[in-house]
Protein backbone atom coordinates (compact mmCIF):
# COMPACT_ATOMS: atom_id res chain seq x y z
CA UNK A 1 0.00 0.00 0.00
CA UNK A 2 1.07 3.85 -0.67
CA UNK A 3 1.57 5.44 2.37
CA UNK A 4 -0.63 8.70 3.37
CA UNK A 5 1.66 11.37 4.16
CA UNK A 6 0.85 14.30 6.59
CA UNK A 7 3.18 17.07 6.25
CA UNK A 8 3.72 19.46 9.64
CA UNK A 9 4.78 22.90 8.81
CA UNK A 10 6.42 24.98 11.03
CA UNK A 11 8.76 28.24 11.31
CA UNK A 12 11.89 26.64 11.93
CA UNK A 13 11.06 23.13 10.80
CA UNK A 14 8.82 21.03 9.12
CA UNK A 15 8.33 17.14 8.52
CA UNK A 16 6.06 14.20 7.48
CA UNK A 17 4.11 11.89 9.03
CA UNK A 18 4.25 9.24 6.94
CA UNK A 19 1.18 6.48 7.66
CA UNK A 20 1.25 3.17 6.38
CA UNK A 21 -0.91 -0.19 6.98
CA UNK A 22 1.62 -3.03 6.66
CA UNK A 23 5.08 -1.92 7.02
CA UNK A 24 7.64 0.79 8.41
CA UNK A 25 7.64 2.84 5.45
CA UNK A 26 11.52 5.02 5.91
CA UNK A 27 11.56 5.42 2.19
CA UNK A 28 10.99 9.13 2.40
CA UNK A 29 13.62 9.56 5.58
CA UNK A 30 16.19 7.90 3.71
CA UNK A 31 18.68 10.74 3.23
CA UNK A 32 17.97 11.82 6.70
CA UNK A 33 19.12 8.17 8.12
CA UNK A 34 22.12 8.05 5.44
CA UNK A 35 25.70 7.14 6.90
CA UNK A 36 24.33 8.09 10.86
CA UNK A 37 24.60 5.62 13.86
CA UNK A 38 21.11 5.20 14.87
CA UNK A 39 19.98 5.00 18.84
CA UNK A 40 16.89 3.26 18.86
CA UNK A 41 14.69 3.29 21.76
CA UNK A 42 12.59 0.69 23.13
CA UNK A 43 11.16 -0.93 25.68
CA UNK A 44 10.87 -4.77 27.03
CA UNK A 45 7.37 -4.99 25.77
CA UNK A 46 7.21 -3.50 22.30
CA UNK A 47 11.31 -4.60 21.44
CA UNK A 48 10.41 -8.24 21.14
CA UNK A 49 7.91 -7.79 18.66
CA UNK A 50 9.36 -4.99 16.40
CA UNK A 51 13.05 -3.96 17.19
CA UNK A 52 14.23 -7.16 14.83
CA UNK A 53 12.31 -5.86 11.79
CA UNK A 54 12.68 -1.66 12.35
CA UNK A 55 16.55 -2.23 13.13
CA UNK A 56 16.96 -3.97 9.48
CA UNK A 57 14.70 -1.10 7.77
CA UNK A 58 16.95 1.46 9.48
CA UNK A 59 20.40 -0.71 8.81
CA UNK A 60 19.02 -0.49 5.05
CA UNK A 61 20.56 3.50 5.03
CA UNK A 62 22.36 4.05 8.19
CA UNK A 63 25.81 3.19 9.48
CA UNK A 64 24.98 1.48 12.45
CA UNK A 65 22.07 0.55 14.91
CA UNK A 66 22.59 0.47 18.93
CA UNK A 67 19.28 -0.52 20.81
CA UNK A 68 18.72 0.76 24.60
CA UNK A 69 15.60 -1.34 25.93
CA UNK A 70 13.44 0.78 28.68
CA UNK A 71 11.35 -1.29 31.11
CA UNK A 72 7.55 -0.95 30.05
CA UNK A 73 5.40 0.87 32.06
CA UNK A 74 4.03 4.77 32.72
CA UNK A 75 6.41 4.77 36.23
CA UNK A 76 9.38 4.23 34.18
CA UNK A 77 9.14 7.94 32.35
CA UNK A 78 10.87 9.26 34.60
CA UNK A 79 14.85 10.75 35.78
CA UNK A 80 16.36 7.24 36.12
CA UNK A 81 15.05 6.12 32.85
CA UNK A 82 15.76 9.38 30.95
CA UNK A 83 19.45 9.29 32.49
CA UNK A 84 20.02 5.88 31.74
CA UNK A 85 19.34 6.93 28.18
CA UNK A 86 22.07 9.58 28.33
CA UNK A 87 24.64 6.99 29.74
CA UNK A 88 23.75 4.67 27.01
CA UNK A 89 24.44 7.96 24.28
CA UNK A 90 27.56 8.83 26.23
CA UNK A 91 28.95 4.86 26.36
CA UNK A 92 27.78 4.78 22.63
CA UNK A 93 29.57 7.54 21.33
CA UNK A 94 26.60 8.98 20.20
CA UNK A 95 26.56 12.64 19.33
CA UNK A 96 24.78 15.31 17.02
CA UNK A 97 25.48 14.08 14.19
CA UNK A 98 24.07 10.84 14.66
CA UNK A 99 20.22 10.35 15.61
CA UNK A 100 17.60 9.12 18.29
CA UNK A 101 14.49 6.98 17.23
CA UNK A 102 12.08 5.65 19.17
CA UNK A 103 10.29 2.49 19.24
CA UNK A 104 7.12 1.89 21.19
CA UNK A 105 3.92 4.14 22.79
CA UNK A 106 3.44 7.47 24.35
CA UNK A 107 6.11 6.59 27.32
CA UNK A 108 8.93 5.77 24.63
CA UNK A 109 7.97 8.79 22.57
CA UNK A 110 7.90 11.34 25.00
CA UNK A 111 11.05 10.08 26.78
CA UNK A 112 13.19 9.72 23.64
CA UNK A 113 12.04 12.77 22.46
CA UNK A 114 13.54 14.62 25.79
CA UNK A 115 16.74 12.60 25.79
CA UNK A 116 17.27 14.04 21.98
CA UNK A 117 15.89 17.68 23.11
CA UNK A 118 19.06 17.49 26.16
CA UNK A 119 21.35 15.19 24.64
CA UNK A 120 24.42 17.65 23.83
CA UNK A 121 21.92 20.52 23.47
CA UNK A 122 19.65 18.90 20.85
CA UNK A 123 19.58 15.96 18.34
CA UNK A 124 17.70 14.89 15.63
CA UNK A 125 15.04 12.27 16.29
CA UNK A 126 12.48 10.25 14.39
CA UNK A 127 9.17 8.86 16.49
CA UNK A 128 8.08 5.22 14.93
CA UNK A 129 5.00 5.33 17.30
CA UNK A 130 3.04 1.65 17.87
CA UNK A 131 0.19 2.45 20.44
CA UNK A 132 -2.88 3.59 19.28
CA UNK A 133 -2.77 6.54 21.18
CA UNK A 134 0.94 7.91 20.17
CA UNK A 135 -0.32 7.13 16.49
CA UNK A 136 -2.87 9.65 16.81
CA UNK A 137 -1.44 12.10 19.46
CA UNK A 138 1.88 11.90 21.23
CA UNK A 139 4.55 11.31 18.34
CA UNK A 140 3.12 13.85 16.48
CA UNK A 141 3.60 17.91 17.76
CA UNK A 142 6.91 17.80 19.31
CA UNK A 143 5.87 17.96 22.94
CA UNK A 144 8.65 15.67 24.88
CA UNK A 145 9.11 15.07 28.39
CA UNK A 146 8.75 13.30 31.29
CA UNK A 147 7.11 12.79 34.81
CA UNK A 148 8.08 14.60 37.88
CA UNK A 149 7.25 12.45 41.46
CA UNK A 150 4.84 15.49 42.09
CA UNK A 151 2.83 15.23 38.71
CA UNK A 152 2.84 13.98 35.19
CA UNK A 153 5.31 15.44 32.57
CA UNK A 154 6.35 18.67 34.61
CA UNK A 155 9.69 18.19 32.67
CA UNK A 156 10.29 18.37 29.24
CA UNK A 157 10.95 20.95 26.60
CA UNK A 158 9.37 21.39 22.96
CA UNK A 159 11.81 19.44 20.61
CA UNK A 160 10.01 18.51 16.85
CA UNK A 161 11.01 15.11 15.48
CA UNK A 162 12.71 14.92 11.94
CA UNK A 163 9.86 12.64 10.67
CA UNK A 164 7.09 10.19 12.16
CA UNK A 165 6.98 6.77 10.80
CA UNK A 166 3.47 5.29 11.67
CA UNK A 167 2.74 1.25 10.32
CA UNK A 168 -0.50 0.89 11.92
CA UNK A 169 -0.57 -3.01 11.48
CA UNK A 170 1.52 -2.81 15.40
CA UNK A 171 -2.00 -1.87 16.23
CA UNK A 172 -2.77 -5.55 15.76
CA UNK A 173 -0.31 -6.63 18.99
CA UNK A 174 -1.29 -4.05 20.91
CA UNK A 175 -3.56 -5.36 24.39
CA UNK A 176 -7.37 -4.55 23.61
CA UNK A 177 -7.20 -2.33 27.09
CA UNK A 178 -4.24 0.16 25.27
CA UNK A 179 -6.56 0.16 22.02
CA UNK A 180 -9.31 1.92 24.14
CA UNK A 181 -6.81 4.28 25.68
CA UNK A 182 -5.90 5.38 22.57
CA UNK A 183 -9.57 6.13 21.50
CA UNK A 184 -9.96 8.30 24.76
CA UNK A 185 -7.24 11.21 22.82
CA UNK A 186 -9.00 10.06 19.27
CA UNK A 187 -12.11 10.90 20.50
CA UNK A 188 -11.03 14.08 21.99
CA UNK A 189 -10.48 15.96 18.16
CA UNK A 190 -14.27 15.76 17.60
CA UNK A 191 -14.89 17.51 20.83
CA UNK A 192 -12.35 20.18 20.74
CA UNK A 193 -13.11 21.47 16.72
CA UNK A 194 -13.97 19.07 14.62
CA UNK A 195 -17.74 18.30 15.37
CA UNK A 196 -18.04 15.76 11.38
CA UNK A 197 -15.37 14.13 13.29
CA UNK A 198 -17.86 12.97 15.67
CA UNK A 199 -20.34 12.29 13.10
CA UNK A 200 -17.65 9.90 11.45
CA UNK A 201 -16.70 8.63 14.87
CA UNK A 202 -20.22 8.07 15.01
CA UNK A 203 -21.15 6.03 11.41
CA UNK A 204 -18.25 3.87 12.04
CA UNK A 205 -17.63 3.03 15.56
CA UNK A 206 -18.68 -0.77 14.91
CA UNK A 207 -15.25 -0.81 12.45
CA UNK A 208 -12.90 0.71 14.68
CA UNK A 209 -14.78 -1.63 17.99
CA UNK A 210 -13.68 -4.34 15.30
CA UNK A 211 -10.08 -3.10 14.67
CA UNK A 212 -11.02 -2.66 10.62
CA UNK A 213 -7.54 -1.69 9.46
CA UNK A 214 -8.05 0.60 6.70
CA UNK A 215 -10.57 2.68 8.91
CA UNK A 216 -7.97 2.75 11.90
CA UNK A 217 -5.50 3.69 9.03
CA UNK A 218 -8.33 6.45 7.84
CA UNK A 219 -8.89 7.34 11.74
CA UNK A 220 -5.54 8.00 12.48
CA UNK A 221 -4.55 10.32 9.09
CA UNK A 222 -7.55 12.26 10.05
CA UNK A 223 -6.33 12.80 14.03
CA UNK A 224 -2.85 13.72 12.61
CA UNK A 225 -3.87 16.17 9.96
CA UNK A 226 -6.45 17.26 13.26
CA UNK A 227 -3.38 17.97 15.52
CA UNK A 228 -0.74 18.90 12.77
CA UNK A 229 -3.58 22.17 11.87
CA UNK A 230 -3.35 23.05 15.47
CA UNK A 231 0.22 22.49 16.31
CA UNK A 232 0.94 24.30 13.24
CA UNK A 233 -0.99 27.68 14.94
CA UNK A 234 0.61 27.42 18.31
CA UNK A 235 3.71 25.41 18.19
CA UNK A 236 4.75 26.34 22.02
CA UNK A 237 1.05 26.52 23.17
CA UNK A 238 0.97 30.08 24.04
CA UNK A 239 -2.67 29.60 22.47
CA UNK A 240 -4.65 27.42 21.07
CA UNK A 241 -2.79 24.64 21.43
CA UNK A 242 -3.89 24.30 24.87
CA UNK A 243 -7.19 22.74 23.01
CA UNK A 244 -5.29 20.03 22.79
CA UNK A 245 -5.63 19.32 26.36
CA UNK A 246 -9.26 19.28 26.67
CA UNK A 247 -10.14 16.52 29.91
CA UNK A 248 -6.09 16.64 30.30
CA UNK A 249 -5.88 18.68 33.57
CA UNK A 250 -8.53 16.68 35.53
CA UNK A 251 -7.00 13.84 33.75
CA UNK A 252 -3.34 13.86 35.09
CA UNK A 253 -5.02 14.60 38.28
CA UNK A 254 -6.82 11.12 38.53
CA UNK A 255 -3.44 9.41 37.56
CA UNK A 256 -1.51 11.34 40.05
CA UNK A 257 -3.87 10.25 42.71
CA UNK A 258 -4.16 6.54 41.36
CA UNK A 259 0.10 6.36 40.84
CA UNK A 260 -0.72 5.57 37.15
CA UNK A 261 -1.69 2.24 38.54
CA UNK A 262 -5.65 1.93 38.25
CA UNK A 263 -5.98 3.40 34.71
CA UNK A 264 -4.33 4.33 31.48
CA UNK A 265 -3.27 7.82 29.96
CA UNK A 266 -6.44 7.70 27.72
CA UNK A 267 -9.11 6.12 29.76
CA UNK A 268 -8.48 9.03 31.91
CA UNK A 269 -8.93 11.61 29.52
CA UNK A 270 -12.21 9.83 28.41
CA UNK A 271 -13.42 10.96 31.79
CA UNK A 272 -11.56 14.17 32.41
CA UNK A 273 -13.71 15.25 28.74
CA UNK A 274 -16.64 14.09 30.68
CA UNK A 275 -15.42 16.60 33.67
CA UNK A 276 -14.82 19.02 31.58
CA UNK A 277 -18.50 18.79 29.90
CA UNK A 278 -20.15 18.52 33.61
CA UNK A 279 -18.29 21.66 34.29
CA UNK A 280 -18.95 23.22 31.07
CA UNK A 281 -22.58 22.77 31.93
CA UNK A 282 -22.25 24.02 35.73
CA UNK A 283 -20.36 27.29 34.19
CA UNK A 284 -23.60 27.98 32.18
CA UNK A 285 -21.17 27.82 29.03
CA UNK A 286 -23.42 24.61 27.73
CA UNK A 287 -26.20 22.86 28.37
CA UNK A 288 -27.37 19.63 29.41
CA UNK A 289 -27.09 17.95 25.38
CA UNK A 290 -23.68 18.48 25.49
CA UNK A 291 -22.83 15.98 28.48
CA UNK A 292 -25.60 13.81 26.91
CA UNK A 293 -23.43 13.67 23.75
CA UNK A 294 -20.28 13.26 25.47
CA UNK A 295 -22.12 10.53 27.30
CA UNK A 296 -22.73 8.82 24.13
CA UNK A 297 -20.14 8.48 22.18
CA UNK A 298 -17.72 7.95 24.98
CA UNK A 299 -20.58 4.84 25.44
CA UNK A 300 -20.25 3.77 21.99
CA UNK A 301 -16.12 2.71 22.68
CA UNK A 302 -17.07 1.63 26.06
CA UNK A 303 -15.05 4.44 27.88
CA UNK A 304 -15.16 4.91 31.23
CA UNK A 305 -16.93 8.44 31.93
CA UNK A 306 -16.68 8.22 35.69
CA UNK A 307 -14.54 7.77 38.29
CA UNK A 308 -15.32 5.83 41.71
CA UNK A 309 -16.33 7.01 45.35
CA UNK A 310 -13.41 5.99 46.53
CA UNK A 311 -11.30 8.69 44.32
CA UNK A 312 -11.42 12.10 46.82
CA UNK A 313 -12.67 14.78 44.93
CA UNK A 314 -10.57 17.38 47.34
CA UNK A 315 -7.49 15.50 46.75
CA UNK A 316 -7.71 15.91 42.79
CA UNK A 317 -8.45 19.13 42.61
CA UNK A 318 -5.54 19.70 45.00
CA UNK A 319 -3.40 18.10 42.81
CA UNK A 320 -4.86 19.90 39.76
CA UNK A 321 -3.56 23.25 41.31
CA UNK A 322 -0.23 22.01 40.22
CA UNK A 323 -1.32 21.80 36.56
CA UNK A 324 1.33 23.66 34.13
CA UNK A 325 -2.39 25.79 33.24
CA UNK A 326 -2.92 27.29 36.84
CA UNK A 327 -2.58 30.94 36.55
CA UNK A 328 -2.29 32.42 39.70
CA UNK A 329 -4.67 31.15 41.98
CA UNK A 330 -7.10 30.49 39.54
CA UNK A 331 -7.73 27.32 37.37
CA UNK A 332 -7.39 27.25 33.52
CA UNK A 333 -9.44 24.43 32.14
CA UNK A 334 -10.40 23.82 28.58
CA UNK A 335 -14.07 24.10 28.22
CA UNK A 336 -16.46 23.21 25.74
CA UNK A 337 -19.87 25.51 24.25
CA UNK A 338 -20.62 22.53 21.77
CA UNK A 339 -19.38 19.39 20.65
CA UNK A 340 -16.43 21.08 18.45
CA UNK A 341 -16.84 24.23 20.11
CA UNK A 342 -14.03 24.16 22.81
CA UNK A 343 -12.20 27.47 24.48
CA UNK A 344 -10.00 27.87 27.56
CA UNK A 345 -11.97 29.35 30.16
CA UNK A 346 -10.18 31.44 33.07
CA UNK A 347 -10.65 32.13 36.61
CA UNK A 348 -12.38 28.82 37.01
CA UNK A 349 -13.10 28.36 40.93
CA UNK A 350 -12.56 25.50 42.59
CA UNK A 351 -16.07 24.67 44.11
CA UNK A 352 -17.49 24.21 40.49
CA UNK A 353 -14.41 21.90 39.92
CA UNK A 354 -15.14 19.81 42.92
CA UNK A 355 -18.87 19.76 41.57
CA UNK A 356 -18.13 18.82 37.96
CA UNK A 357 -15.47 15.93 39.88
CA UNK A 358 -18.45 15.15 41.85
CA UNK A 359 -21.23 14.76 39.30
CA UNK A 360 -18.64 12.05 37.18
CA UNK A 361 -18.95 9.56 40.63
CA UNK A 362 -20.68 6.47 40.78
P1 LIG B 1 2.43 3.36 26.72
O1 LIG B 1 3.54 3.93 26.00
O2 LIG B 1 2.64 2.94 28.14
O3 LIG B 1 1.85 2.13 25.88
C1 LIG B 1 0.80 1.37 26.40
C2 LIG B 1 1.21 -0.11 26.54
O4 LIG B 1 1.16 -0.72 25.25
C3 LIG B 1 2.63 -0.31 27.04
O5 LIG B 1 2.69 -1.49 27.80
C4 LIG B 1 3.41 -0.48 25.73
O6 LIG B 1 4.64 -1.09 25.89
C5 LIG B 1 2.44 -1.30 24.94
N1 LIG B 1 2.56 -1.26 23.49
C6 LIG B 1 2.76 -0.17 22.71
N2 LIG B 1 2.68 -0.52 21.43
C7 LIG B 1 2.41 -1.85 21.38
C8 LIG B 1 2.17 -2.77 20.34
N3 LIG B 1 2.13 -2.41 19.07
N4 LIG B 1 1.96 -4.07 20.68
C9 LIG B 1 1.94 -4.46 22.00
N5 LIG B 1 2.12 -3.62 23.01
C10 LIG B 1 2.35 -2.33 22.72
O7 LIG B 1 1.18 4.36 26.74
P2 LIG B 1 0.49 5.17 25.58
O8 LIG B 1 -0.94 5.11 25.89
O9 LIG B 1 0.94 4.75 24.25
O10 LIG B 1 1.03 6.65 25.82
C11 LIG B 1 0.77 7.31 27.02
C12 LIG B 1 1.86 8.32 27.24
O11 LIG B 1 1.85 9.28 26.18
C13 LIG B 1 1.69 9.12 28.52
O12 LIG B 1 2.91 9.17 29.18
C14 LIG B 1 1.25 10.49 28.04
O13 LIG B 1 1.65 11.51 28.91
C15 LIG B 1 1.96 10.58 26.72
N6 LIG B 1 1.33 11.52 25.79
C16 LIG B 1 2.13 12.44 25.19
C17 LIG B 1 1.60 13.34 24.29
C18 LIG B 1 2.48 14.32 23.59
O14 LIG B 1 1.97 15.17 22.87
N7 LIG B 1 3.78 14.24 23.76
C19 LIG B 1 0.24 13.28 23.97
C20 LIG B 1 -0.55 12.33 24.59
C21 LIG B 1 0.01 11.44 25.49
N1 LIG C 1 -1.22 16.31 23.55
C1 LIG C 1 -1.29 17.73 23.69
C2 LIG C 1 -0.37 18.46 22.77
O1 LIG C 1 0.37 17.86 22.03
O2 LIG C 1 -0.35 19.65 22.80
Amino acid sequence: MQSTIVNITLTGSSYPIIINDSCFDLTSVKEILAGRKVALISNDKVAPLYIEGVSKELSKYCSGVFPHILADGEEYKNLDSWRGILDFLADNNINRSDILVSLGGGVVCDITGFAAASWMRGVEFIQIPTSLLAQVDASVGGKTGINHPKGKNLIGAFHQPKAVIINTATLKTLPSREFKSGLGETVKYAFINKPKFKKWLGENSDRINQQDLPTLTEMIAQCCEFKAEIVQQDEKELGVRALLNLGHTFAHAIETFTKYKEYTHGEAVAIGIAMAAELSVIMEKSNQRLIDNVRALMAKFELQDTIPKSINPEKLVELMRLDKKVKGNTHRLILMKDIGESYIQTNVCEKDILQAIENCQS
